[in-house]
């Protein structure tokens, strides 16, 4: 399957047509940013690590926790193809561990266990800064119906029981992760996007040494050593 038109640029992927009316290639890229785009850099070899790992999950995730994803197949190190989707305009945050903005938000300590997962919604809109939505403001603007929300929240803690697990099966604890969910043509909710380095906190369960994004962000130094380090854990590459 070849790439046709580029059908649109994110931060950190592109996606192309097919021609298949159904299937979309998403192509990963090295672009990394930070605060709603306000800071800039290249993570060399970013977009492979993203591209394999993401792949690799949604796989395990679809064959052993039943959660139905966009992926179809991988095409290379950088693309892969995938179901073609209408995103619910939601990013899905799921934490287990405080940090980031929810400790900002609630002066809860970073590193403090939460006592339960929690979940929340941004509004996926640039524009706006992705401001905080909850379910019945969701409902009310019609970014999602009850049916898909009860959907998307249920396979959202389905995601975060499997990967907690398995990260925990590589000296990871999955601090947090944003998820993304589409639509397909036939209405059925599937899991889409990526699930990263860019998406998720990784701490190293002995260490806590970060191996995720907040390098970046952070300018802690040793970013694309993280990515690698998460792709041998991970893949064992
Ligand atoms: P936060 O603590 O900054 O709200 O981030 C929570 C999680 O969501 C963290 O794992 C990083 C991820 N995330 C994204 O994937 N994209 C984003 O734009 C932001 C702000 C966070």
């Amino acid at each position: 399957m070849d790439k046709k038109e580029q059908l649109y640029e994110g931060k950190a992927k592109k996606v192309y047509a097919t021609e298949s009316p159904d299937l979309c290639i998403v192509s990963y890229k090295d672009d990394a940013t930070a605060f709603n785009g306000l800071k800039h850099g290249t993570i060399v070899g970013k977009g492979v690590v993203n591209n394999k790992m993401t792949n690799y999950l949604m796989k395990k995730l679809s064959a052993e926790a039943g959660v139905p994803t966009h992926f179809v197949e991988e095409l290379s190190d950088r693309d892969t193809l995938v179901k073609k989707v209408k995103i619910v305009p939601l990013e899905v945050i799921i934490r287990n561990i405080a940090a980031g903005s929810f400790s900002k938000r609630f002066g809860v300590k970073e590193g403090t266990p939460l006592k339960c997962a929690t979940l929340e919604y941004c509004l996926k809109d640039d524009a706006l800064g992705d401001p905080m939505i909850n379910d019945l403001q969701i409902l009310a603007c019609g970014f999602a119906t009850k049916e898909e929300l009860d959907t998307i929240s249920s396979m959202a803690f389905r995601v975060n029981d499997y990967l907690k697990d398995f990260f925990a099966g590589v000296n990871i604890d999955l601090v947090d992760f944003k998820l993304e969910f589409g639509k397909s043509a036939d209405g059925e909710i599937v899991l889409a996007d990526e699930i990263s380095p860019d998406t998720c906190r990784f701490w190293d369960k002995t260490t806590h040494e970060k191996l995720d994004k907040d390098r970046f962000r952070r300018d802690l130094g040793g970013v694309e050593e993280a990515y690698d380090e998460m792709m041998k854990r991970v893949l064992g590459e």
